[in-house]
């Protein structure tokens, strides 16, 4: 399986640091880089069509569950595609925390990503209480519940699995951890959903140059959701060189 190496930009960056950011990703791509990987960045919606314009391909965080209509300042999966998206990022633990996104309100945008063509990372993770409690399993399954009623679009779904506690701490799950929780939910995909197990597992977390190697090399890591480390283009680049090793 092709791993996907995708950049979470987050609400970072000024226009001239974006465009600059990509034009130096965009660069290491052609000369760093090797066909088994696939890279993705996912910036702040106003600066996807300068991003566009020097990387092909782009990522929105998030959609709304409605497709028009009085909705202030959210916008529509419709919108992404329009401008270029190929991907929308859903249910990332900053929004169902900041947002307090509810399964109903993720099912809505997880339709409306499919309904447009657009293919969805479906963030799920535990936090740190919950982990501590024995409940990360629980929560996570819970969370891909969501997923059942799309069992039929599995080819358009990627999972990633992020530990809300390993989140911006610069500290990542241990391999051990990672493992158990991706071979957790490649076992709850193959049992929901048609091609369950062609659906790319990524993890996210603190994934840096340092520890890369070590989490690509685990039997269901396909990929890694990457947030502060994809703000530098040397960073992103060598965790994307590991995942192509
Ligand atoms: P991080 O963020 O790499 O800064 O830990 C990951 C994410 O939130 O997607």
């Amino acid at each position: 399986m092709k791993k996907l190496i995708a950049g979470n930009w987050k609400m970072n960056l000024g226009l001239d640091e974006a465009r600059n950011l990509a034009g130096r990703i965009s660069q290491g791509l052609n000369t760093r880089i090797t066909e088994n990987a696939e890279l993705l960045l996912c910036p702040a919606f106003v600066h996807i069509p300068a991003v566009k314009e020097l990387f092909s391909t782009i990522g929105g965080q998030d959609c709304a569950a409605g497709d028009n209509g009085a909705h202030t300042g959210d916008i529509s999966a419709r919108m992404l595609k329009d401008i270029g998206c190929s991907y929308v990022i859903l249910g990332h633990s900053e929004r169902r925390a900041g947002h307090h996104e509810s399964p109903e309100d993720l099912e809505g945008k997880i339709q409306q990503a499919l309904f447009r063509d657009l293919n969805v990372i479906y963030c799920v993770g535990e936090n740190l209480g919950q982990r501590q409690n024995g409940k990360h399993e629980d929560i996570v399954s819970e969370q891909l519940s969501v997923l059942n009623k799309f069992s039929a679009q599995g080819l358009f779904l990627t999972i990633a699995y992020e530990p809300v506690w390993a989140i911006g701490s610069g500290e990542s799950a241990s391999p051990a951890d990672i493992q158990a929780m991706h071979s957790h939910i490649r076992e709850k995909l193959k049992e929901s959903l048609e091609y369950g197990d062609q659906i790319r597992i990524l993890y996210g977390g603190s994934v840096k140059p340092s520890n890369a190697r070590d989490i690509f090399t685990l039997e269901d890591v396909n990929g890694a959701l990457i947030g502060g480390a994809s703000l530098k283009a040397d960073d992103f680049l060598a965790i994307a060189e590991h995942s192509a090793a």
